[in-house]
């Protein structure tokens, strides 16, 4: 391939060559799949029977060839008669050195504003998740069929080959849970905000996790008891809290460590938003741990989805626990040295009941 030729086809863009007639001579790839068919099938036709553009443009295109000077056409509706139109910025040149020939480049603005700073962190995220789980929604047919034939083929074998059928069978198990709790994130629905006393939502956080995941550990309790109530889902809120929690617990060894959970209330703490918009949210909850902190490598990516540092890990934990947060309009940080990890959820205060006289 030369130079020229790998350049062409790398250009990210759909571009078009032009005759002097307006025929394609030549697209790219990004062209093929814009117009979703072959350069073969395009070339020879007449462009402006393959793009329907909403602008006059016979009349600048004509000048712009006749005096050799390029045009820019912005925000029109291109369509392709394959797919409904989208929003286009047009760029067309002359081309040295042959008599009318002309380069065509199309920019979906789509592409345009998805490159823009606007949309944050979260949604590539989001878009990772969606992705996971359209993929989580395939692999689960072909697992059950794994399933079912390693069970089917261990009714005829020995004891040494039945552990391996066994292994195969609690594997699948193992991803089925995963694709699982793929799936739940994806489907976390926006929280349904009413005055929530948090000091009630630790209680039952604290309980369960004694219960189950940090039963080697000890739960120390340090609350301001005059705090107001929050806005937020108080089944939402367990959900981050258990998580914390159940991190904090897997942190420290088996021996077991002591985790704290602390209230308090500060008045200062605003968010401070782009748009200028502040917002207080003097509720904090920290959720303290004595054990080896946070691994160095994964520091600033833990609440990404699928970071780990666990073996059995899924890495979803803190990804949804940021997502409730920020659901709720609130700020989730994190600070760790080794014998001291806090997780810190601030949160905005339920709004005040109107009074009768009011
Ligand atoms: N309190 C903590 N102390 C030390 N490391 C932590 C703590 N909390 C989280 N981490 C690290 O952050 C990683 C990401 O946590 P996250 O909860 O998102 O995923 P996970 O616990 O690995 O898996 P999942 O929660 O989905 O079962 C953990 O694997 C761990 O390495
Ligand atoms: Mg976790």
């Amino acid at each position: 391939m030369s130079d020229e030729t790998a350049i062409w086809s790398a250009l990210p863009v759909p571009g078009i060559v032009l005759d002097g007639d307006d025929r394609i001579t030549s697209v790219n790839s990004a062209a093929e799949s814009f117009f979703n068919v072959s350069e073969r099938a395009l070339v020879g036709q007449p462009v402006w029977d393959r793009l329907m553009v909403d602008a006059p443009m016979e009349e600048s295109f004509r000048r712009a060839r006749d005096h050799g000077t390029p045009l820019f056409v912005n925000d029109v509706d291109v369509g392709t008669g394959e797919r409904p139109p989208m929003q286009c910025n047009l760029q067309i040149g002359p081309l040295p050195g042959e008599s009318g020939a002309m380069i065509l480049v199309i920019s979906p603005r789509e592409l345009a504003g998805r490159m823009t700073k606007s949309q944050s962190v979260k949604s590539a995220a989001q878009s990772a998740i969606g992705m996971a789980q359209m993929l989580a929604h395939e692999i689960k047919n072909p697992l059950a069929g794994i399933t079912g034939a390693a069970q089917l083929l261990s009714m005829n074998l020995g004891q040494e080959d039945l552990e391996l059928t066994e292994l195969i069978v609690a594997e699948t198990r193992r991803i089925l849970k995963l694709l699982e709790q793929v799936d739940e994130f994806g489907n976390t629905k926006p929280p349904t905000l009413r005055p929530v006393n948090l000091h009630d939502v630790l209680d039952r956080a604290r309980r369960s996790a004694l219960l189950g995941v940090a039963a080697h550990m000890k739960i120390v309790e340090d609350y301001d008891p005059s705090l107001p109530l929050a806005h937020g889902d108080p089944d939402q809120l367990l959900q981050v809290l258990l998580n914390l929690v159940k991190n904090a617990a897997q942190a420290s060894d088996k021996e077991g460590g002591t985790i704290r959970l602390r209230t308090f209330y500060e008045h200062s703490f605003r968010l401070r938003r782009a748009d200028g918009d502040g917002r207080a949210l003097p509720l904090q909850v920290e959720v303290i741990d004595d054990g080896p902190g946070l691994p160095a490598d994964l520091e600033g990516d833990i609440f990404d989805p699928f970071v780990s540092g666990r073996e059995n890990g899924t890495g979803l934990g803190l990804a949804l626990v940021s997502k409730i947060v920020s659901d709720h309009g609130g700020w989730i940080s994190v600070s760790s040295v080794p014998g001291r990890t806090v997780f810190r959820i601030s949160l905005p205060c339920a709004p005040r009941e109107p009074k009768e006289s009011d």
